[in-house]
């Protein structure tokens, strides 16, 4: 089960499942884009399907899980990638009503989100959960205060829960991306023109020591590992995919 599963990090997870026989259900709040997902997933000849759900709502997130272990009798692995649309903004010019939907999403959401994968897995075999953080939660990111203070407790959530859980037979890790060309990223910069945008992404490259930003496939590539039975004594990770940004 994927949440935001359908566009970005999360889609590039869902098809990297679905390539290994995965059995996959990628959740967010946009039912046609859902359903564009879903077929695109079919269309790979994985096992997919969507299911509509905001996660800042327990309900909608309760019901997203029943769907899963209804539809496919249990859930062995989840990935957590839904968050904000959060714009670049001065701290201090942040309207408080941002503040508190970024919050929402991405902290709330991925609680919501693991409160009942976790419920779900411990009444079958355990499982895997992945969230997704970013190098903005295990460090500083001027304009970004809001959002670096939510990843910051994505990477909270993440430690605890593993410490709690393992015994228990689910096994729980973060990955941390750096800049990964996915749609959000595209809507950053969609008010500047092509010339700006391709400046913007030459400055941003030459930052990052490998010269480039992170493909999504790349992300999910750690995703799928941090998944599977190779990264078996790997518990309460904050896997860094940044292209050396943070070495
Ligand atoms: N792209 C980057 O450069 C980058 C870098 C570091 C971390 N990340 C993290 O990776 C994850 C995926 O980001 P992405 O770049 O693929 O973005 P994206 O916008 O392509 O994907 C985010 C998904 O979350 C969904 N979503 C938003 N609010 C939701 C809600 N209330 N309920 C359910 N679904 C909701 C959206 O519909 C979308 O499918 C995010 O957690 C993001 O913070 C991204």
């Amino acid at each position: 089960m994927i949440s935001g599963g359908t566009t970005g990090i999360g889609l590039a997870s869902a098809k990297a499942f679905v390539a290994r026989g995965a059995k996959v259900v990628v959740a967010a709040r946009n039912s046609a884009r859902g359903v564009q997902a879903e077929q695109e997933l079919i269309r790979l000849g994985g096992e997919a399907a969507f299911h509509r759900c905001d996660v800042t709502d327990p309900a909608s997130v309760k019901d997203l899980v029943a769907f899963v272990v209804d539809r496919f009798g249990r859930l062995d692995h989840a990935v957590n990638s839904a968050a904000y649309d959060s714009q670049p903004c001065a701290a201090h010019e942040v309207p408080c009503e941002e503040a508190g939907k970024a919050i929402a999403v991405d902290v709330l959401g991925v609680f919501h989100c693991m409160k009942y994968e976790i419920e779900a897995m411990l009444r079958h075999s355990g499982g895997t959960i992945v969230n997704v953080s970013s190098v903005n939660g295990l460090s500083g990111a001027p304009t970004a205060a809001v959002y670096s203070a939510a990843k910051h407790a994505v990477i909270g959530l993440t430690r605890s829960t593993a410490k709690e859980y393992v015994g228990r037979g689910i096994r729980i890790n973060a990955v941390c991306p750096g800049a990964t060309e996915t749609p959000r990223r595209e809507r950053r910069t969609a008010h500047l023109t092509a010339q700006e945008r391709r400046d913007h992404q030459e400055r941003l490259s030459q930052a990052i020591p490998i010269g480039r930003l992170a493909r999504a496939e790349e992300i999910a590539d750690a995703i799928l590992w941090l998944s599977s039975p190779t990264s078996s004594y790997v518990v309460g990770h904050s896997l860094v995919v940044d292209g050396g940004l943070h070495a």
